[in-house]
């Protein structure tokens, strides 16, 4: 039988803020590093969890822009299906 462990992964140590919590924050709408220290407290101490944070955002946006070329490059044309940057 196979063994599987949840793990628990924080972003934030000082205020104990986890990767689920800041997902879940993205995904009900926060599109900015503002967004996620107003609503979370996240890199409002020290800071150093600002990066981790951010690559959150940008995992996310890259998630929306494979779904949907237009939203993510200004400069896309959508061509037979397809986009090509210009
Ligand atoms: S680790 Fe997030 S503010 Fe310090």
């Amino acid at each position: 039988m196979a063994f599987r462990r949840k793990l628990t992964v924080y972003v934030c140590l000082c205020h104990g803020i986890t990767e689920r919590q800041v997902r879940e924050c993205i995904e009900e709408g926060a599109q900015t590093l503002y967004d996620l220290q107003g609503q979370l407290g996240v890199a409002t101490n020290c800071g150093s969890c600002a990066g981790h944070a951010c690559e959150m955002l940008q995992e996310h946006r890259a998630g929306r822009a494979l779904a949907d070329p237009a939203l993510h490059c200004p400069g896309t044309l959508m061509a037979a299906g397809t986009a090509a940057a210009v």
